[in-house]
């Protein structure tokens, strides 16, 4: 939080003022209101600054198609399964917001994907896809590493962790709105976190601690 020498100075004058001390706390509060709302507002930074502290994470999704999605909207690619979903074979959906918002990360958001030529860095399912947007938890990260909780990543930094119980995976992709998702389909979410997602067996000791 920044310091606010202006504050510290107020709140010297008033010292002999209890009704004005009331007042500033009042003010006080409130700017803490509007900083709080402030923290919330995390922008996509891409998964390029992921790597940096998360390289087997990183290469474990890279294996995964969440890693290859954009490439299924090109023409020609899985050109039998587009034909039997009804949809153009040849057609070209990579500018089309109805499908690319599954398709590429944080589609029209802050810092987001807007199109193939200004943000080639956003393509296909990245880390904030899954874990939301990361500005703010990377640079908690950054600057004091280790030691937030985490419980503060999640509050303070925004990051967010897909489970059953918050049903992420389905409500933002795996549903109906999807051409290939047949009626009746169920999500397994043991089974995709095993095969969609990266390796869950990980215990940081590779993260680059020492570098800062
Ligand atoms: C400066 C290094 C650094 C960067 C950059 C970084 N992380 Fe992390 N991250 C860590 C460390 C270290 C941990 C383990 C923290 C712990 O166990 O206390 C972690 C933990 C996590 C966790 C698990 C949290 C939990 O609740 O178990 C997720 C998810 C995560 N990072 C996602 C990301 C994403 C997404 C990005 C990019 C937007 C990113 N990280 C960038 C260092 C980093
Ligand atoms: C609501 C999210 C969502 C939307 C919208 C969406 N997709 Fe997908 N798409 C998915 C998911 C999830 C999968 C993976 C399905 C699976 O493996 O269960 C997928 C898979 C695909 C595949 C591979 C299918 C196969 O069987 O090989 C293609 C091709 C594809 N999408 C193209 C498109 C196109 C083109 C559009 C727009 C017309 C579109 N998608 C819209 C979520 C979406
Ligand atoms: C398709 C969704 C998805 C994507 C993409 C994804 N994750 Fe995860 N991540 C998960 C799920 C699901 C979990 C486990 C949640 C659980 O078990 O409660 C998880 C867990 C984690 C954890 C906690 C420790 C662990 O391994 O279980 C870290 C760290 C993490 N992810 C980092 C990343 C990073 C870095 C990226 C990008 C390279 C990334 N994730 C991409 C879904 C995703």
């Amino acid at each position: 939080m920044t310091k606010r020498p202006g504050c510290i100075f107020v709140l010297q004058k008033l010292d002999s003022d209890p009704f004005g001390r009331i007042l500033l706390l009042g003010i006080l509060l409130a700017s803490a209101v509007v900083m709080a709302e402030e923290t919330l507002q995390a922008e996509y930074i891409g998964i390029e600054n992921c790597m940096l502290c998360h390289m087997p994470h990183f290469e474990s999704w890279s294996e995964t198609k969440m890693s290859n999605s954009f490439e299924l909207l090109k023409p020609g690619v899985r050109a039998e399964a587009k034909q039997q979903a009804n949809l153009d074979p040849n057609k070209d959906f990579t500018t089309d917001p109805t499908c690319l918002r599954c398709h590429v990360t944080g589609l029209g958001k802050p810092g987001g994907f807007k199109s193939l030529d200004e943000t080639p860095d956003m393509l296909g399912v990245q880390c904030e896809m899954c874990h939301g947007p990361g500005s703010i938890y990377t640079e908690m990260m950054m600057k004091k590493q280790g030691t937030y909780t985490l419980e503060d990543y999640q509050t303070l930094g925004g990051l967010s962790m897909p489970s059953p119980e918050n049903n992420v995976c389905t409500q933002m992709c795996h549903n109906t709105a999807s051409p290939f998702t047949k009626s009746g389909f169920v999500f397994d979410f043991n089974d995709r976190k095993a095969s969609g997602t990266h390796r869950h067996d990980l215990n940081y000791i590779y993260m680059p601690f020492d570098l800062w």
